[in-house]
Order: structure tokens, then sequence, then C-alpha cells
């Protein structure tokens, strides 16, 4: 037997579990991991919380769409990985499990020196962020303003948008802000004021919007006069018809992007913070710390 996640009914933190479950094993063409960190998102919560999030979700339902640990079973007709290696990679609802099975196109190797949680927090952020990031297209001699600056997404988004030579801006709680200056972003606190914060911050204005946390840094874009094609956002999808801003999101995951932004975490070339590590008995404990939304960065689960 395994130990696995799993939601029975929709609901807050309380209605997850760890059950037993039989162990899965690797068949032809796919692989076993021993998971050891799996990574938590607001996406997790969402399903969970809302039937009418994603109605397709049948019950009872595993959790957790990204992770990290050791293969330790190789189906037949796989090649590229073997019994031994360090991987991290993806899986739609079931990787806060002892194992998962996945086949190899969902897996990169881990770089030696990138640790088990941040491995696990890499996959579903990285992605996300990658694929807005590129949506508003950021250079040299442009202003992007960032919100939830200090969320996973928003954090690689403002170093996706200055490594490619953009100034940004990102709107966080005020406990946040020194350490988004230590990346190089210019912190703004959201909320009331907003406008006039971000008007001090870049008094040249601003040319591009990563929105990361709804209406309040989508209308602030259009109200400073930001092109609406230049103004992206995850989570304000009424946005899009109704003032033509775009709405890029994760998705068309890849393992050689994966194993690159793993590289480069683990290179130090971004910097995504583990906020805290849960072991998989303290889910709901987990969960709980992420849907109160203040976090720096990742909370992950740890199987040992
Ligand atoms: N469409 C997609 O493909 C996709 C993919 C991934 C995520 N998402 C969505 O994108 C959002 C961000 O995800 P995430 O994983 O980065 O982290 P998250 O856990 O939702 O965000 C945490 C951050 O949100 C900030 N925050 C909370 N309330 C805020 C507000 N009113 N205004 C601005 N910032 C606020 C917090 O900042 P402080 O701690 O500084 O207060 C915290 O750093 C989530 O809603 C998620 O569901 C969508």
């Amino acid at each position: 037997m395994s130990r696995a996640v799993q939601f029975s009914r929709h609901g807050g933190p309380e209605v997850l579990d760890v059950v037993e479950v039989d162990e899965p094993h690797a068949g032809t063409g796919t692989v076993r991991v021993r998971v050891r960190a799996a990574g938590l998102n607001a996406f997790d919560f969402k399903v969970r919380q809302d039937a009418s999030y994603l109605p397709s979700k049948k019950l009872p339902s595993g959790q957790g769409q990204e992770f990290a640990g050791v293969v330790n079973e190789v189906g037949d007709g796989v090649e590229g990985f073997a019994v031994g290696d360090e991987v991290l990679g993806w899986v739609s609802f079931a990787a806060q499990a002892d194992y998962v099975v996945v086949p190899p196109s969902q897996l990169a190797p881990k770089p030696a020196g990138l640790d088990w949680a941040t491995a696990a927090g890499i996959g579903l952020v990285g992605n996300t962020a990658r694929r807005a990031t590129d949506a508003v297209s950021p250079g040299p001699g442009d202003t992007v303003l960032v919100s939830a600056a200090a969320g996973g997404v928003g954090l690689l988004e403002c170093q996706l948008a200055i490594r490619a030579g953009a100034t940004v801006i990102g709107t966080a709680s005020e406990a946040n802000h020194e350490f988004l200056r230590s990346l190089g972003v210019i912190p703004v606190t959201y909320g009331p004021g907003l406008a006039d914060r971000v008007r001090a911050a870049a008094p040249e204005g601003i040319t591009a919007v990563l929105d990361n946390a709804g209406e309040e840094t989508v209308l602030l874009g259009l109200e400073l006069g930001v092109d609406p094609k230049r103004i992206n956002t995850i989570v304000y999808h009424a946005g899009v018809d109704e003032y033509g801003i775009q709405a890029v999101g994760g998705g068309k995951k890849n393992s050689a992007e994966l194993a690159e932004l793993a590289r480069l975490v683990a290179d130090g070339d971004l910097v995504l913070p583990v906020a805290a590590t849960y072991p998989l008995g303290e889910v709901r404990e987990a969960y709980t710390r992420l849907e109160s939304r203040h976090l720096l960065g990742k909370i992950v689960l740890l199987t040992d």
C-alpha cells in the first residue's frame, strides 16, 4: 500500500484526507517515481472548493499537479530514464502521493544542486510565468507592472521580464518588499492608492501589465494608457471580452521547458523561494496556509 491525498466532496481543507491506496506500478511506456516532494497551487483549492470551477472533475479525486522524486520503476519501451534518476515532473491531480506513474514526456532531470522542495514547486508556476510573460513580450525600454509579485507566478514573471531587459514594478504587501527589491523589482503596495504609487514609481508610465490578482491591476493598466494587447491576466478572465486584454495562462507543458526552468533555478538565475514545507500528513494545514493568500513563493509537501 502507499499513501495519496484525496478529496471525496467539495469544500475547504478539511475535506482532504491522506488515504491508503494500492501501490501503482509502471506499465509499458511509463515510469514510476517515488515522490519526495509535491507542490501546492491555487488551482488545486479552486477546483476542490467549487464544483463549478472544473465541472469535468470526478470525485473522489487525487490532488496535486507537480512533484519531484526518484525513478524507481521503468516500464517497457521507456528510453531516457533509469531507476535511481532524480526527476521533477507534472501529473494531473495525483502528485501528492508516495508514488506517481507518468510517461517520460512528463519528466525532466532534477539538477543535482536543486533541493527537493524547490524542484517540486517549479513546474506549474514556471510554465505559467513563461507563457504569460511571452504574451506581452517585455524588452528593454519597457516598464512592466506585475501584480501578486511575491506569489509563485509573479516572482518568476518579474525575473523573466527583468532578464528580458524590462524595468519591473511589482505589487505586494510591505513584508515582501525587501525580497522583491533584492531581485531588482520596484515594489509597491496593492490596494487603495495603487495608481498614485505606480505613477510615483514609474513617472514615465508603464508599457505592459502581467496580472495575477484581478481587476485592480488590469483597470489601472488601462487607466494608465497601456495597450490592452500588452495586458495579460491569468485570473480576470471577464476582462478579455470587455477590454480586449489577453488571458494567456499555463499550458503546452513540455519536458525541455521544465528542464530549462529547473536549470535556471538551480544555477540561481531564477529564484523561487519555498515559504514553507509540510509533511504529507499535514496536507490540511498546508492548504490552510496557502489559502491565506499571503505568501512569498511556494508551499510544498514532503513525503518523508
Ligand atoms: N490561468 C492560469 O493558467 C493560472 C496558472 C497559475 C496560477 N493561476 C492563478 O494565478 C493566481 C496567482 O497564483 P500564484 O500561484 O502565484 O500564487 P497565489 O498563492 O495565488 O498568490 C499569492 C500572492 O498573492 C498576493 N495577493 C493576495 N491578495 C492580493 C491582492 N488583493 N492584490 C495583489 N496581490 C495579492 C500575495 O501577496 P502578499 O503576500 O504580498 O500580500 C501573495 O504573494 C492564483 O489565483 C492562481 O489560481 C492561474
